[in-house]
Parts: C-alpha cells; sequence; structure tokens
C-alpha cells in the first residue's frame, strides 16, 4: 500500500532508471548468440527479474548486481516460456523471434488478456509466418516451427512495438534481406537495433517506419548501456505539474520525448532540456488540453493515465481519447472516488478540471494507472492509500522514494 498526501511544491532533482521497455526486449536479444552480455542501466524492477527467471528457465545464467545486468547464454537452451511465466507478463512474446530465428523452434504459451483488455498476438504470428515460420496452437501453447527464416517483405497493418521487435530478432539470423514496413518508431525500437548491430547485424532504418534487416550467419554476445526510461521522466513531470514546482529529471531525454514537452507546455509547464536532462517548472495549477494517444511520436499510451490525473486537477475540461489499447480506461473510476469529474464513453473521456481532488483509498490496476494514482494523490486533500502497489513494482524501482526526495508526501503505509 503506497500512502500520499497533499504535496507540493515540488523541488530537487530526481534520475531515471534505464527503461523497462527496452530492456525486457535486449533479455530476449540476448538468446540470439552464445556467450556473456553484460547490460547496464538495468532497473531492479519485477518484469526484469520475471524476464530474467525465464531466460534461466531456457537454462541462461542470470546476474543483476547494483544497476548491471549478465546474462550467460549456453550453446542450447530449451526454447520453450511456460505458463506460469508468460502468464505474469505478457511481453515474454518477444522471445518468440530470437527463438525461431536461432534455434528454428519455440514453444511460447499464449498470453492471455490483461487490464488493458483484449490484446490479441495475431500480428507477431502473421509477421513471422512472413519469413517462413509455421504455427500451431495448442493445449494453451503456440508451438512454432522454421527451418531457417528467409527473409521478406513484412508489411504491419499497425505500428506495434512488440511486433516489430519480434521480427527484428527473427530477421537478424535470416536468410536474406527483410524489409518491415509500417513499422514501430518508439526509441526502444532504436535501442534494441543498436544491441542487435553490436552484435553483427545489419540493420538500418530503425526509429523510422521502414526498417531494413540484412540476415548474417551467427551473432555474438556485447555490452551495452540501455536509454533512460521516457515513461518514468513523465511520471515525475507529471508530479511536478500536478502540485507546482521546480524539478530537474536527470538524464531524461528530450528527445525522445517531443510529443510529451510539447502537451505539458501548452498546459502552462516550463520545460528546458539540458546536457544534464530536463527542468520544469510548473505554476499551482494547470490549463486543460485535449489529448489523444497515438503510435510514436504520437502522445504515448503509457502517458495517458498521467495525463487523465493533471486534467482532473487543472482548469478547464479535457477529452482524452485513447487509440491504442481498447480497455485502458479502467483505473478511471479509482480517479472518481478521488472527487474527479471524468465521463468516459467507448474510447473518450470529458475530464473537467475540479482543482482540489479528495484523498480516498484506490486500487492501482496497473503499472502505468498505479503511478498516475499516486500523482493525483500530491494534489488531494487529506490522504490517499493506493492499493495494488506490486503493479507500480513492476515498472518503477523505486518510486515512493524518488518522489519523497522531491519533497512529495508519500510512503509505503
Ligand atoms: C508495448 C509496451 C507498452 C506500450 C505499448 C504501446 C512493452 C513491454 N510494452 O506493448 O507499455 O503501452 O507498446 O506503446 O514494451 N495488437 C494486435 N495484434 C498483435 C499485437 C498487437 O492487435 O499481434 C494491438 C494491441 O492489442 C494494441 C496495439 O496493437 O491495441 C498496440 O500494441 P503494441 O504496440 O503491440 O504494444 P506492446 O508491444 O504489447
Amino acid at each position: 500500500m503506497i500512502r500520499v498526501r497533499r504535496s507540493g511544491p515540488l523541488s530537487g532533482t530526481v534520475g531515471v532508471t534505464g527503461a523497462k521497455n527496452s530492456v525486457l526486449k535486449l533479455m530476449a536479444a540476448s538468446l540470439l548468440a552464445s556467450g556473456r552480455f553484460t547490460i547496464r542501466n538495468v532497473p531492479r524492477i519485477a518484469d526484469v527479474r520475471w524476464m530474467g527467471e525465464l531466460l534461466e528457465r531456457m537454462g541462461a545464467t542470470v546476474a543483476h548486481d547494483g544497476d548491471v545486468l549478465t546474462i550467460d547464454v549456453p550453446d542450447t537452451i530449451t526454447p520453450e516460456a511456460p505458463y506460469e511465466l508468460v502468464e505474469r507478463m505478457r511481453a515474454s512474446i518477444v522471445v518468440l523471434g530470437p527463438l525461431l530465428g536461432r534455434f528454428g523452434e519455440a514453444r511460447v504459451s499464449v498470453p492471455g488478456g490483461d487490464d488493458f483488455g483484449h490484446r490479441p498476438i495475431d500480428m507477431h504470428l502473421k509477421g513471422l509466418e512472413d519469413l517462413g515460420a509455421t504455427f500451431t496452437i495448442s493445449h494453451g501453447y503456440i508451438e512454432g516451427r522454421a527451418d531457417r527464416l528467409r527473409g521478406a517483405g513484412v508489411l504491419l497493418e499497425y505500428p506495434s512495438v512488440g511486433v516489430t521487435e519480434n521480427l527484428l530478432m527473427a530477421a537478424v539470423l535470416a536468410r536474406g534481406t527483410t524489409v518491415v514496413d509500417n513499422a514501430a518508431r518508439e526509441p526502444e525500437i532504436a535501442d534494441l537495433a543498436a544491441f542487435l548491430n553490436r552484435m553483427g547485424s545489419g540493420i538500418t532504418g530503425a526509429g523510422t517506419s521502414t526498417i531494413t534487416v540484412e540476415g548474417v550467419d551467427a551473432l555474438h554476445a556485447v555490452e551495452h548501456t540501455v536509454i533512460p526510461d521516457r515513461i518514468e521522466a513523465a511520471t515525475y513531470l507529471a508530479a511536478v505539474g500536478m502540485v507546482g514546482g521546480r524539478i530537474t529529471v536527470e538524464g531524461a531525454r528530450a528527445d525522445h520525448m517531443d510529443m510529451l514537452i510539447s502537451k505539458l507546455r501548452e498546459m502552462g509547464v516550463k520545460l528546458e532540456s539540458s546536457p544534464e536532462g530536463l527542468t520544469a517548472l510548473a505554476p499551482d495549477r494547470l490549463r486543460s488540453v485535449d489529448v489523444a494517444t497515438l503510435p510514436y511520436p504520437g502522445v504515448a499510451t503509457d502517458y495517458q493515465p498521467l495525463f487523465m490525473a493533471l486534467l482532473a486537477g487543472a482548469d478547464g475540461v479535457g477529452i482524452v481519447t485513447e487509440n491504442v489499447f481498447g480497455g485502458r480506461f479502467r483505473y478511471i473510476d479509482e480517479l472518481v472516488r478521488m472527487g474527479a469529474d471524468i465521463r468516459a464513453e467507448g474510447h473518450h473521456a470529458v475530464v473537467r478540471g475540479v482543482g482540489a481532488l479528495s484523498g480516498a483509498p484506490v486500487r492501482a490496476p496497473d503499472i502505468r494507472a498505479g503511478a498516475a494514482l499516486v500523482v493525483a494523490g500530491l494534489a488531494a486533500d487529506g490522504e490517499t492509500l493506493i492499493g495494488g502497489a506490486h503493479h507500480v513494482e513492476r515498472g518503477y524501482q523505486d518510486l515512493v522514494g524518488n518522489l519523497a526526495s522531491l519533497g512529495a508526501d508519500v510512503a509505503y503505509a
């Protein structure tokens, strides 16, 4: 349980860890070569621990010392991702590409739905089929086979992050050239491509919507430093936006957060980027804006709950449109319990800013909604008690400690 009391203005400097959504894929990519991988700037969070468990189950040895993760990958592994691990973390589906690429076989539990609703994997399978893999699904498992994958043109129906990643990891060891069109452009994709290229692959265009992969025969283990977590950085910026103040988020990369910065500026936050990071100066109360989530470089869906919290307290009316995940509004009722005036219909939510929220016991349904409830609690009268704190710990190494270091009244209860 996380306890938050009305706080602010915030002040001081806070750092961010490496990006969760990048490191999980780099860990999967390590299956593409044997030897010792050293990955730096790795957050100590549950998702990293679980991906480590999955790699260990396959036969790798994983150690996390400070922020350095070492993965020793043997020559042969058991290419299987069991139900109890995939069920905990759907991102494990990204082992499918590397397993098929290197070992020509994979047995991966079908991930179920989650708090964002129905989460299909059709595009993962279709993209890998374009490279020559075949799949059968039985007893809750996807069984994939491929002799050696062959390069092909793959046109994605939607620029899915996970599908783009799975395809890159499958294509690097395929025979010939793969061109992925309508690829996702998130900074984490470019980080994965940098990691794979360091391993010896030939990827160009990562970060744009057309990515070309020249297949190679073998890859080797490498060292790599993960890019900073833009969602964690956004969380601290939202916190100062909620209650005002002046903070610096050390290590935040403005070039990965252009749209967020532009939206926060529209709301009245002054933001300056320097080699050190991002400095934000926020007034007591922000102005409302409309926000619509989209694939990168649009407003990230992972920022959406943070914007909802900001708009709940802001001056005016804002419309939030969620275009990426069907069921990502489920936490709204928790904000309403805190006095927010939000009406959701389909994938639109109308948020009328109420100024002061009111502290209440609430429940975090997922990582980012949990963080948004903590942020909302900073501007709420009395005490907000957030249950389901383990969700928050999946994605943040020390959200509570970091917010407290900025002067927020937040602690574990
Ligand atoms: C990743 C991030 C997640 C982020 C999301 C969008 C990780 C671990 N997670 O998730 O935090 O919110 O990107 O930026 O990196 N879809 C299909 N069929 C498929 C695959 C996806 O219909 O086969 C749909 C999804 O249901 C969703 C949309 O595509 O509606 C986008 O999902 P995707 O980009 O794949 O997100 P993830 O990679 O799962």
